[in-house]
């Protein structure tokens, strides 16, 4: 018996393991994978709760323990106790002190966490901090580099480069209802809320690739508006925000250009702009540089010719709800278009 019960505790605790592993304390999401001085400062906070909570939940569990089984080893029927001054004393006594340390703790982790949201805002003073806006739309993120040259303004979707060491401001805006923005590598979550535009910071301190996920319920792919992070050296980074303020190239072969009148003429000029040619739809993801993205449809998919093909033909069957409408191209029509779309680096 004792050793089935055994048994059982083990395969809870691994399961709650297994969980914990799937649900955000894994890999490229996660708050325990830091990857920044804010991330390092939640999860500084993090472990200071979780060992004081520990010691607590232990320290309560032993008590009630000892209150339980005091009480099964009494007999039911006692007489009363004769009153006890200097007992009655001693207890008031205890339960003050214990009252004294519960409000000290909780006030030791509110001063914890003012210091920790300060260090954060302090950014804000930054001067040379990186501008990005980020805009919510169901279900995927509009992402644009700021600059003073309105020519210079880059515009992507769901894939965020930045430089190590260096502030990142990210102005956050939704174009319909609320979204959260959460990249629990780098800093805890912020909301966007229609018409109210909000602002964060946050500073990446290695290169790596990091997966973010909207944290505000949004509607039925909400579960699918995820975004990924890609920080890099600042002279790569540079790079890449260079390649990406160029136009998209002309098509070459006849495949190419067979592809590009593919896109101008049925329904993916409505909603997509491809810089350097007549789209210019703000309904969906700028696809100027497509081909250059790791992952397509908001991170649900990788950004593979098959994937996408299934993605242009289907999408409602890969995400149910979502904006973009089923086509009915022609297998030669569809080919041409990938093809074109593959140029798009
Ligand atoms: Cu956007 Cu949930």
């Amino acid at each position: 018996m004792r050793k089935v019960f055994q048994q059982r505790s083990v395969t809870r605790a691994l399961t709650c393991i297994a969980l914990l592993r799937v649900s955000g304390c894994r890999g490229k999401q996660n708050v325990l994978d830091v990857a920044g001085p804010q991330a390092e400062g939640v999860a500084h906070l993090w472990t200071g709760f979780l060992i004081v909570m520990s010691i607590i939940w232990v320290l309560v569990a032993i008590a009630t323990a000892r209150a339980a089984f005091k009480c099964t080893t009494q007999k039911l029927i006692e007489p009363p106790l004769p009153h006890n001054p200097s007992q009655n004393k001693f207890l008031t006594w205890v339960v003050g002190s214990l009252v004294g340390v519960t409000t000290i703790i909780l006030f030791a982790f509110l001063f914890g966490e003012f210091f920790v949201a300060r260090s954060a805002s302090a950014m804000s003073q930054d001067v040379n901090a990186l501008n990005i806006k980020i805009i919510g739309h169901q279900w995927w993120w509009e992402v644009q580099y700021m600059d003073a040259v309105a020519s210079n303004i880059v515009m992507t979707a769901n894939e965020i480069h930045i430089p190590t060491d260096r502030t990142i401001q990210l102005q956050l805006d939704s174009a319909d209802v609320i979204h959260s923005f959460w990249a629990p590598n780098f800093e805890g979550k912020k909301d966007l809320v229609p018409g109210h535009p909000t602002l964060m910071w946050f500073k990446a301190s290695r290169p790596g690739s990091f997966r973010g996920q909207c944290a505000e319920f949004c509607g039925m792919q909400h579960a699918h508006m995820r975004f990924v992070i890609l920080t890099e050296e600042p002279s790569k980074f540079e790079q890449w925000l260079a390649d990406q303020r160029k136009s998209a190239p002309d098509p070459k072969t006849d495949e190419q250009k067979r592809g590009q009148h593919v896109f101008m003429t049925t329904t993916c000029i409505m909603c997509h702009s491809i810089q350097g040619t007549d789209a210019g739809g703000l309904v969906g993801p700028n696809l100027t540089h497509v081909a250059s993205r790791t992952m397509i449809a908001a991170g649900s998919r990788p950004n593979t010719v098959g994937h996408l093909a299934g993605w242009i033909m289907d999408p409602q069957k890969i995400k149910p709800g979502v904006l973009m409408p089923q086509h009915t191209l022609t297998p030669q029509d569809l080919r041409a278009l990938l093809e074109y779309l593959e140029t798009l680096k």
